[in-house]
């Protein structure tokens, strides 16, 4: 790879060389925005590092030249800004302005290598093309299918629970709910939410009042409102457990209304807010959805979570071939 660097302080541009060069990486090196500029015009460059402020070009004034000159390609160079400014608000301006990250003073080694590969992989992303994406409503989608199967089983649960269902059954069902909405999907569904209104906002400011009274936001609170019913659930399984209480009525009830809701959120979700939210996110806001996605899963353990995914299948089939499974059945440890 080719990186452009601008820095017009000696010490910090002889570091950043010799990081490049440690990485196996050829670097093209210049001490001001002009010179960058001249440079960028003049040769192939893959990613650039540049720092902020520069004597006859700054470093927020080439990203805007470089910017221009790009002329929105689906295929923009990954620009890092070297900064010892950290004020929100200028960072900010050096984003609008096209500044993709940001690596600040004193530059440290290993994050150093750690960002400049994450600048990589964007930029191989971005260069796989249309088709290979990984989309981010596409994983919720799949997510949205494994809360269809959780729910069926509920209902299940709530047809026997007068004749008797094992605790350990009530448990794990609970145990997986948990996991699978709170840990995973509902995280997930709340950066796509908020990154979808940054998206949003950012484009039409008038439109943020309007927003946060709309049906956007009262998915939000529906999750809020499934957290509280999920709790509601265990609590009465507990008391259950310790016989204390003795009816399944109430439980039964608030199984009902969990699962009622659960299915008409989903439904909501997958008409309403994906295919709306879609239109707005450009592919570097879905890029990093996908990797915090990924970093969720990983938090948990990939293969822990294609586990329960599987026990989940698995425990459907089981019952939908004959319900008096139901009560036999164990997840494989
Ligand atoms: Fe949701
Ligand atoms: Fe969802």
């Amino acid at each position: 790879m080719r990186v452009l660097i601008a820095e017009d302080d000696d010490v910090s541009r002889l570091l950043l060389e010799r990081l490049l060069q440690k990485m196996g990486h050829e670097f093209i090196s210049t001490k001001n925005g002009l010179e960058g500029l001249e440079a960028y015009q003049n040769n192939e460059i893959d990613m650039a590092i540049l720092d902020w402020m520069m004597p006859e070009m700054d470093g927020i004034e080439l990203c805007k030249k470089i910017r221009g000159i790009e002329g929105g390609t689906d295929e923009p160079m990954f620009i890092f800004m070297v900064t010892a400014k950290s004020d929100v608000k200028d960072m900010l301006h050096a984003l609008v302005m096209g500044v993709d990250d940001f690596l600040t003073k004193p530059v440290d080694r290993k994050l150093f290598e750690q960002r400049i590969k994450m600048g990589m992989k964007y930029q191989n992303f971005l260069k796989q093309g249309n088709k290979s994406r990984i989309e981010p409503v596409l994983i919720m989608l799949e997510e949205h299918n494994v809360l269809r199967k959780l729910i069926h089983i509920l209902d299940a649960i709530y047809d026997r629970l007068e004749a008797g269902i094992p605790l350990e059954i009530l448990k794990w069902s609970t145990s997986a709910l948990f996991k699978f909405t709170l840990e995973i999907h509902q995280r997930k569904e709340d950066l796509y939410l908020q990154s979808f209104i940054n998206a949003v906002t950012s484009e039409h400011v008038d439109w943020f009042s309007d927003i946060s009274e709309s049906s956007f936001v009262s998915l939000a609170e529906e999750h809020e409102q499934l957290e509280s019913l999920l709790m509601e659930i265990q609590g009465h399984i507990s008391r259950y457990a310790i016989q204390d209480e003795p009816s399944t009525e109430s439980l039964k009830e608030v199984v009902k209304s969990y699962s009622d809701l659960l299915l008409n959120h989903i439904q909501k979700e997958e008409k309403l807010f994906f295919p709306f939210a879609e239109k707005y996110l450009v592919p570097k806001e879905k890029f990093e959805l996908v990797t915090q996605f990924h970093e969720i899963d990983s938090e948990l353990g990939v293969n822990s979570k294609n586990q329960m995914v599987s026990d989940i299948s698995e425990f459907l089939d089981c019952i939908t071939q004959n319900e008096n499974n139901l009560p036999l059945w164990r997840p494989i440890k």
